[in-house]
């Protein structure tokens, strides 16, 4: 396996997931493994799976994870749907403990930044300058936010304050399941969160992402905003990927 692959993982509230990349197709080369989130999330539990999905596949070189945390420099400072415990973890040097790694083949960041380094790179946001933001619909709303094609990390846009609530709490793809809306009652949610983030940072391009992301033609074109919308190019890939890519090339925060 050349220096052309990456691997990386990503682990979410439900799901880790992780896979071997190619690194300048930015696709998955072979299956990825998917392992139930342990309860309760903690580190050492978490870290125990990252390893099984790593060894599962006999790789040896770096390693990226990503995380629904603010990670700076190695050490997730945030944790919203996983086990508090998270909160000033030194993410890094756990992993780099648990797969007998030196600290610089670990790389870790926020699960939303590194599905958007993976459009930026390969996908919907490939070639665009300006100011591009992209949130993943999911359990929670993630956002990375690039200019000049340049990550922002840890941006955080899905805490949002919406009519006094916390946006990702109205308009995460989670909460239509919970609350059984439909496809026009949450894409109003969603317009209506989108127009409060327009107003503050006025993106050119916004990338929709996360599972909902699949049926875009059902949401995309019911959206009231004005900045274009598209949908992720890369679906539930994008976090390992980008998890890769950073691992591989580095990333700066
Ligand atoms: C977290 C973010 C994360 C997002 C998606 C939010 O609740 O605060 O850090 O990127 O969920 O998992």
């Amino acid at each position: 396996m050349g220096t052309t692959h990456g691997f990386g993982v990503d682990v979410g509230g439900s799901g880790i997931k992780g896979g071997l990349v190619d690194l300048e197709t930015g696709e998955l080369d072979g299956e990825r493994i998917r392992i139930t989130t342990p309860a309760p999330s903690t580190p050492g539990a978490v870290a125990d799976v990252v390893a099984e999905v790593v060894e599962k596949f006999g790789w040896t070189g770096p390693v990226g994870v990503t995380l629904p945390c603010v990670v700076k420099r190695g050490v997730a400072l945030s944790a919203a749907n996983v086990d508090r415990a998270w909160v000033n973890t030194d993410a890094a040097a756990l992993f780099a403990e648990r797969l007998g790694r030196a600290a610089d083949d670990i790389a870790v960041l926020n699960d939303a930044d590194a599905a958007g380094l993976a459009e930026m790179r390969f996908g919907a946001g490939a070639g665009s300058d300006g100011v591009v933001v992209l949130l993943t619909f999911g359990t929670g709303i993630g956002s990375a936010l690039f200019i000049g094609g340049r990550l922002v990390p840890n941006t955080e846009f899905g805490h949002l304050e919406l009519d006094g609530h916390d946006a990702e709490k109205r308009a995460a793809a989670s909460v239509k399941e919970d609350q059984d809306l439909s496809w026009e009652e949450w894409t109003r949610r969603v317009s209506h969160y989108l127009r409060a983030l327009e107003n503050l940072i006025w993106p050119d391009l916004v990338i929709a992402g996360g599972g909902v992301s699949r049926k875009a033609d059902k949401w995309l074109p019911l959206l009231k905003v004005r900045t274009r919308v598209v949908a992720a190019a890369l679906k539930n890939d994008a976090g390992i990927v980008g998890a890769a890519a950073a691992a591989a090339h580095g990333i700066d925060h």
